[in-house]
């Protein structure tokens, strides 16, 4: 059966105002990890991100470097596609909103929601966050700025609505039929709030004279699109709506849909994406993850606006790729926000990874190559690591199902610590000396864990994990994590190198 079997993940498409920043960075290497879990556990799988390319916001920043909109976006957009290549990001598509077949596709959608008479004219008044792109009115202020403390503008002008308020009562029932429909809780609950207040209708168009860098309106050639209506619709867009039928069928009408998402855009992604996909009698996705921000030293949220971001690539170049897609994986609770610096990604990647991984297998290597002749022992037996190691691999896969990838993590951590402690209790290096069966016993426990946690670990870390596999002649196949495996490795030779202490 086709149903199901199918994952779909998307990011946020990022506007093109500045290059990629430790945050993009963020949620598309956490969006990769959780990709590449899926299809190792055997689901063929979509991964979607891009760029945001239409609206004021990038109309302004193209402006600013005395460029066309459309020369501005193509300089950029590759900015992220390049640093997504070095960040190791497998995507299956590279979204751009001025893909000719999406803007043709919005068009379609917009005709039809005005045909069905979802959509109206009307008149516009209240306030507009260009650094958002979003519509504020006056209860919604904070002080007199946006809800991230953005400026505002006042806004008077002719505007097209779309009738928001008529898919209240149906997302409210959506919402309480399905708990998992947004996640973490905090965030279904903000939602659930938000909706006990009257819905109001949408603005989805920006008169040209404002704004002309936009999809035009099919039904007033003085308006463009409002650049969230052209956004959101990329999820569908390209997954094949309206353009690949069989790409659709398969990504959206018979797959597990999630968007992967920040806090920051909550209420887009929850409440007018529903909408509008309940407008045009279209699923809607199983979740929307927002997790939380990565915060500055003052405990703010990291922003292009502010000149404290991490840049990823100066980041990876002090501690490893894999090295940081580990921590922010492992180190930060999807959902919560978390502060990061330098100092702690050191601390935290030399513990579990030099200290831990990478000191056990070359404790372990060292032994077998000078006593075994590199051959690897093979005794498989119920002990108490074996057991342990069943234990914790029982709970991984639906911890990752459920996008609980830093508690899936720890599992494969503790587990290690338990190998370190076996290593210290068993002493192989002395009972080889005295009993050279029983110390092959122990390094085969201690490798099969390796090993194990090793094919695990690939969608984190797959370029580490490929090469540490390699030395064992394994590969990353999910059903290889089953205890017992006969490992294959010709001569297994001495490696300290997996993880080098960072010296920072
Ligand atoms: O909002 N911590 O694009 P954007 C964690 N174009 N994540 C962060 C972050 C931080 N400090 N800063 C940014 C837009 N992000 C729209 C989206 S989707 C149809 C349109 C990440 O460039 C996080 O995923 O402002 C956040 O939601 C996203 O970047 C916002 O990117
Ligand atoms: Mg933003």
């Amino acid at each position: 059966m086709l149903k199901n079997k199918n994952f779909y993940i998307s990011t946020p498409l990022y506007y093109v105002n500045d290059k990629p920043h430790l945050g993009t960075a963020y949620t598309s290497i956490i969006a990769d990890i959780l990709n590449r879990y899926q299809k190792l556990f055997g689901y063929s799988s979509f991964f979607i991100t891009g760029t945001d390319e239409h609206g004021q916001k990038c109309e302004q920043s193209a402006l600013n470097r005395g460029l066309s909109p459309q020369e501005h976006c193509d300089q950029m957009s590759p900015q992220f596609k390049k640093t997504w290549k070095i960040l190791n990001i497998e995507y299956d598509l590279f979204f751009r909103t001025t893909f000719d077949y999406h803007c043709k596709a919005v068009q379609n959608v917009l005709q039809n929601l005005y045909d069905k008479g979802d959509i109206y004219s009307s008149h516009y008044k209240g306030w507009y966050c260009v650094s958002e792109e979003i519509f504020y009115t006056e209860k919604d202020l904070v002080g007199a700025k946006s809800a991230e403390g953005k400026e505002l503008i006042p806004l008077e002008e002719k505007a097209w609505f779309f009738k928001m308020s008529k898919y209240q009562k149906a997302l409210q029932n959506h919402l309480d039929n399905h708990p998992d429909f947004i996640k973490p809780k905090e965030r279904y609950n903000e939602i659930q709030g938000f909706l006990k207040q009257p819905l109001q209708d949408l603005c989805v168009s920006r008169p040209k004279k404002r704004v002309s860098w936009g999809i035009e309106l099919p039904f007033d050639n003085n308006c463009v699109a409002y650049v969230w209506v052209d956004a959101l619709l990329n999820y569908v867009t390209g997954a094949g709506y309206l353009n690949k039928k069989e790409h659709f069928e398969k990504y959206w009408l018979n797959a597990k849909k999630h968007h992967l998402i920040g806090k920051d855009i909550l209420m887009t992604h929850a409440v007018y994406w529903p909408c509008f996909l309940m407008a045009l009698n279209l699923p809607l996705p199983d979740k929307i993850f927002a997790h939380g921000w990565l915060l500055n030293k003052e405990d703010e949220k990291m922003s292009k606006s502010k000149g404290d971001k991490l840049d990823p690539l100066e980041l990876i170049e002090l501690v490893g790729l894999d090295e940081l897609r580990w921590f922010l994986a492992k180190e930060i609770v999807l959902g919560k926000d978390s502060a990061l610096s330098v100092d702690l990604i050191t601390q935290k990647v030399n513990e579990d990874l030099a200290d831990n991984f990478g000191n056990i297998f070359s404790r372990i290597s060292r032994l077998i190559e000078k006593h075994f002749d590199g051959q690897i022992p093979y005794h498989t037996e119920d002990s108490l690591l074996k057991k342990l190691t069943e234990e914790k691999q029982s709970l991984f896969k639906n911890k990752i199902d459920n996008f609980e990838l830093s508690q899936a993590l720890h599992l494969l951590s503790s587990l290690l610590v338990e190998v370190n402690k076996y290593l210290e209790q068993t002493a192989p290096w002395k009972l080889v000396k005295i009993d050279k069966k029983q110390a092959g016993v122990v390094l085969y426990n201690c490798l099969e864990v390796l090993r194990i946690c090793g094919i695990l670990l690939a969608p984190v870390m797959p370029k580490k994990m490929e090469k540490f596999l390699s030395a064992l002649g394994e590969e990353v196949i999910f059903k290889n994590t089953k205890w017992g495996r006969q490992a294959l490795g010709k001569a297994l030779k001495h490696s300290s190198g997996l993880f080098p202490k960072i010296l920072i």
